[in-house]
């Protein structure tokens, strides 16, 4: 089963309560929430406090994104703030391994993220550590981005490292996912797929959801 996750990103800012209670509503697995610092990435979004707000509005899991540099100094006040899933990227923690045992012990889900342009063996040592590998398919920074085709082969290397390894994480994608690629991204290995604008740019997010689901057969 596919899950999907929309990325608030995207979303309405000035009625995000109801954005993600229609999102719920519209039967989607997770809420995406992209955290960025203008360090790590250039833009800045969000921060824990949109993230407390998000959580009083859904019971649905905080798949929570942070591109940001030195995650190890915000990890307890995303969790405090109410994420699920904290995932941190590669490029940007020196000491990985670290963070990861540093979220797992806070009883939440960690996950990893690599960009368009850093190669898959730079998890080969923590994947058997993680819940949920995320594949970057545009570089970080902005929604409604194109989805870079070369990232369907890293989705399919992703997926047999994790099948080969016996591994549990789950292959998330996010950039560029769209209702005319989804079947593609999934057939190479994707378990969760992002949207943020292909999502929110919608009006009926039940439609929406109604025509993934034909699409993806789910
Ligand atoms: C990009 C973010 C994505 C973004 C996806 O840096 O990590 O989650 O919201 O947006 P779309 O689906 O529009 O490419
Ligand atoms: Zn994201």
């Amino acid at each position: 089963m596919t899950l999907i996750a929309p990325s608030i990103l995207s979303a309405n800012f000035g009625k995000l309560a109801e954005e993600v209670i229609l999102a719920e509503e519209a039967g989607v697995d997770m809420i995406h929430i992209d955290v960025m610092d203008g360090h790590f990435v250039p833009n800045i979004t969000i921060g824990p406090l949109v993230i407390e707000a998000v959580r009083k509005a859904t019971r649905l899991p905080l798949d929570v994104h942070l591109m940001i540099t030195n995650p190890e100094k915000y990890i307890s006040d995303f969790v405090k703030a109410g994420a699920d899933c904290l995932t941190v990227h590669v490029e940007a923690c020196v000491h990985l391994h670290r963070i990861v045992w540093q979220i797992k012990e806070h009883g939440i889900k960690v996950g990893i993220s690599l960009n368009p342009a850093t190669p898959l063996n730079t998890v080969e040592e923590i994947l058997h550590e993680v819940d949920l590998l995320l594949i970057m398919s545009v570089n970080p920074g902005f929604g409604g981005q194109q989805f870079i085709p070369s990232s369907i082969d890293k989705i399919k290397r992703a997926k047999s490292m994790i099948l080969k390894g016996g591994y549990r994480a789950l292959v998330e994608v996010d950039g560029g996912v769209k209702l005319e690629n989804a079947r593609e991204i999934v057939n190479a290995g994707a378990d969760i797929l992002v949207m943020g604008s292909a999502f929110f740019g919608e009006k009926n997010y039940k439609e929406f959801m109604e025509k993934l689901e034909k699409e993806l057969k789910l």
